[in-house]
């Protein structure tokens, strides 16, 4: 199995290396970076263009490290093995350099310019509803998910899919490393019309101003 990975992650480097004009079999990954190969699926300004890679940028500190700790120690597993796959080439001590460069990026703007029909607006005012206000039997999103919470991460601004992804595997317990138990309760409550709405509007919504405490 390790074997498998490295090669996978080889396979990875490969590509980089192709696609600077050198050959794989050139590469001194010793020179390298420790985020540089998180580039390749997370974009290295960490503004991801595929939604299944979740966007780092200006992330908390302490959310990039705990997950980092997590994928390593095999602990979280919905990655569908593709981080399963790099965390062998970073070691604990390089996670603070890693985790000082997404956080440090500028965060995503969010698409909130983009003009939206009928539909798609009551979606998005649903979604802001339930994120700012909770309803009965579930607590306000943003009553943790804000800039001063110390383990709550950012959701404003990230891929629609990727949060859908997360609140069903949070629901179905596919997501279920630690500090998620809190997760998967509130998932499991929401109806798919919700996770829909909730999906749609914090992709269109703006951060709050970035606190450096975390
Ligand atoms: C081959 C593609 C790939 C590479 C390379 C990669 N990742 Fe990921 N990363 C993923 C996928 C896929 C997920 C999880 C998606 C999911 O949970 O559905 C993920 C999730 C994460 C998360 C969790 C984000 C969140 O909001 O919970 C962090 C943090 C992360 N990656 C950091 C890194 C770092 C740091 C590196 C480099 C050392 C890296 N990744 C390299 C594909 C990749
Ligand atoms: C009591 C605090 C609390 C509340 C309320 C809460 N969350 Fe969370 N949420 C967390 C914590 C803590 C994490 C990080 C879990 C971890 O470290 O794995 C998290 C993680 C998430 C993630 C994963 C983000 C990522 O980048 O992978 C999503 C999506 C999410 N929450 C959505 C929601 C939504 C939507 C609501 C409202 C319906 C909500 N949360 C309410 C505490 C909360």
């Amino acid at each position: 199995m390790a074997r498998k990975l490295k090669s996978y992650t080889g396979f990875v480097l490969g590509l980089i290396f192709t696609a600077a004009g050198a050959h794989a079999g050139m590469i001194d990954k010793e020179g390298m970076a420790p985020w540089e190969i998180c580039g390749l699926c997370h974009s290295l300004d960490g503004i991801s263009k595929m939604s299944k890679f979740p966007i780092l940028a200006g992330q908390k500190k302490s959310y990039l490290r705990r997950q980092l700790i997590d994928f390593k120690q095999g602990l979280r597993s919905n990655d569908g093995g593709q981080m399963a796959a790099i965390v062998d080439e970073f070691e604990i001590s390089d996670i603070d350099q890693i985790v000082n460069y997404f956080a440090g990026l500028p965060s995503p703007v969010s698409q909130q310019d983009l003009r939206l029909g009928a539909k798609q607006e009551e979606k998005f005012q649903k979604g802001k509803l339930l994120f700012e206000n909770g309803r009965l039997g579930v607590a306000a999103c943003n009553s943790c998910h804000n800039p001063v919470h110390p383990t709550a991460p950012y959701l404003q601004a990230q891929h629609a899919d990727y949060i859908r992804k997360q609140l069903r595997d949070f629901r179905r317990g596919d997501r279920a490393n630690r500090r998620s138990a809190i997760m998967t309760v509130i998932a499991q409550k929401l109806s798919e019309d919700e996770v829909d709405q909730l999906a749609a509007y914090l992709q269109r919504s703006a951060r709050a101003e970035v606190s450096a405490a975390h």
